[in-house]
């Protein structure tokens, strides 16, 4: 897939790198695999897959995804490194098996940043950063480079390190406003700026990257775009480190929407029908869905597009308008980001062909083990419900693949509750070592009570932190998703988990974080065997 294209913006994904830095946002290997894949079907140009010298987990997610999406029709998979030797090797190893790949090498120029962090002066700093883009060019052709904290670095430093950096070999130069400090009109001048003063400049694509501290991010990029910037870094929810990175989905939306207003900024006609990116917009709310339910970061209900309110009207005016004609209070349809396509196609009496054909063509492609117990669930929750839509599909799907390793195992859970009565919960956990435990606990409600009743077996202390119903269609028979974070010491887990019974999604959920607890517990702490036997309480 050819990336360089300065006539259309350049959509670089990064939700498995800078996006899964959020605390509590870590995603396994697989789960990364699944979000890449989607990020395919959405139709972003490249993703960047991970920071490969982080950790072997990184690496091994950076290589898996450069196997298995890096095809030759696929996005460009590219990996971060510092501009550091050790790191630019690492990146080179995880991203070759992929057709189209990048390193996206970084080092901070902003005084503040070299004083205080890198200890190391400007000229330092520049030699640097061309020796390492030289480096990383020995390795591959597409090679990006970041100025980290550009924003807030000295113009004039800025432009000697970006020519030097191009003259080296950079094919993307990216902007990074890493504080989120920036205004839309500083961004746009900074951008300006670098166009009109790095002689060298038109060799490359111009690339931003911002964080949303002022709730600014998407706003900067898309003046940004209007002096010139032709790529785009950003993740599915916005979600990333403190307040999160520019948006995907409001950045495409606003281009698509607003295409006649950009048309001109990119050399088109204003009327131009062209899409200005080559997102399939109709795969933005599936995405984000996913995204979601992986990392368990909820999306706020007045989020732009992919907020639960977003496409609804409650006033009476609008929604008198809306029935008179649609254009009246709504600027896009509902269905360009697939909202509608919530199709029933499914009941209780469907097989398990027609099962896995629709996943098919929903996207999911089940092993054989998981599309068994996906069946089942499906055949479980088809007989309480009548129908199921794609939407329940989805829920049972992902619930099916984004499964921690199965180290406990819910067997059982039975609540007594109601007014005047002790809210109580027994549950049965399958251990690690195929033991079945059983115990009970008194709470202040039934979710309350099956989690002090969990507790009482799997003997982990941690602090619940979100606990959050949401459910996935509308009707008193809905599926309940529920999404829960804990704290570990210092880390945050999430946990997932779909059912029409929402006590017992509320079990699996909590059972699903604790999984993730277990199996990221470091060699430090023991063999993590060890640790769980002495963490099951007898
Ligand atoms: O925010 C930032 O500056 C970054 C760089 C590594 C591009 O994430
Ligand atoms: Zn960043």
């Amino acid at each position: 897939m050819e990336t360089q294209s300065k006539d259309r913006i350049i959509i670089l994904d990064t939700t498995l790198r800078d996006g899964e830095q959020c605390p509590g946002a870590t995603l396994n290997v697989d789960e990364k695999l699944l979000i890449a894949r989607q990020l395919a079907r959405l139709g972003v140009d490249v993703i960047e897959a991970g920071f490969a010298f982080a950790s072997p987990g990184d690496f091994e997610a950076v290589e898996r995804i450069a196997q298995t999406v890096g095809t030759e029709d696929g996005p460009t998979i590219c990996s971060l490194a510092r501009a550091i030797r050790e790191d630019i090797q690492a990146a080179a190893r995880a991203i070759k098996p992929a057709a189209h790949a990048r390193i996206h090498t970084f080092i901070s120029t902003s005084d503040i940043h070299l004083e205080y962090q890198l200890k190391k002066t400007r000229a330092e700093v520049l030699a640097i950063a061309e020796e390492m883009v030289a480096y990383a060019k020995s390795f591959i052709e597409d090679v990006e480079f970041s100025p980290m904290d550009a924003a807030r670095t000295d113009p004039e430093y800025l432009y000697q390190v970006l020519e030097r950096a191009i003259a080296a070999g950079a094919t993307t130069i990216n902007i990074p406003d890493t504080v989120g400090y920036t205004t839309p009109s500083e961004f746009g001048a900074l951008i300006q700026g670098i166009k009109a003063n790095v002689p060298n400049i038109n060799s490359c694509v111009i690339s931003v990257h911002g964080h949303n501290d002022l709730g600014l991010a998407v706003a900067n990029f898309l003046e940004a775009v209007k002096h010139g910037a032709r790529q785009l870094e950003c993740t599915i929810n916005g979600i990333g480190e403190r307040a999160g990175n520019a948006a995907l989905e409001e950045l495409v939306m606003a281009l698509h929407v607003r295409r006649q207003y950009f048309n001109p900024y990119l050399g088109r006609p204003v009327d131009s029908e062209e899409p200005l990116t080559k997102i399939d917009t109709r795969q933005i709310y599936k995405t984000s869905r996913l995204v979601s339910n992986l990392t368990g970061m909820l999306v706020q209900p007045n989020k732009a597009i992919v907020g639960a309110n977003a496409f609804a009207h409650e006033s009476g005016i609008h929604q008198d308008g809306i029935l008179k004609n649609k254009l009246t209070y709504e600027i896009m349809d509902a269905q360009s980001i697939g909202l509608t396509d919530n199709q029933i196609v499914l009941g209780k009496h469907s097989g398990r062909n027609a099962f896995r054909t629709r996943l098919k063509e929903l996207g999911f492609e089940l092993s054989e083990t998981e599309l068994n117990k996906a069946f089942l669930k499906f055949k479980d929750q088809a007989d309480k419900k009548k129908e199921i839509s794609d939407w329940d599909l989805e829920a049972i799907a992902n619930d099916e693949i984004q499964q921690a390793p199965e180290l406990f195992r819910l067997e059982l859970v039975q609540v007594s509750c109601g007014s005047g009565a002790r809210p109580t919960a027994t549950v049965t956990l399958r251990t690690p070592s195929g033991e079945e435990l059983t115990d009970a606990a008194i709470g202040t409600g039934p979710v309350d009570a099956v989690y002090k009743a969990i507790n009482r077996v799997v003997n982990v202390p941690n602090q619940l932190i979100e606990f959050s119903v949401q459910s996935v269609t509308a009707g008193i028979d809905a599926l309940g998703e529920v999404t829960i974070r804990l704290r570990y010491q210092e880390r945050v887990f999430s946990g997932h988990a779909a059912n029409t019974d929402i006590i017992v999604a509320s079990a699996q959920a909590y059972i699903n974080a604790l999984n993730r607890l277990y199996a990221a517990l470091p060699a430090s702490e023991g063999p993590r065997e060890q640790v769980i036997a002495e963490g099951v309480s007898k």
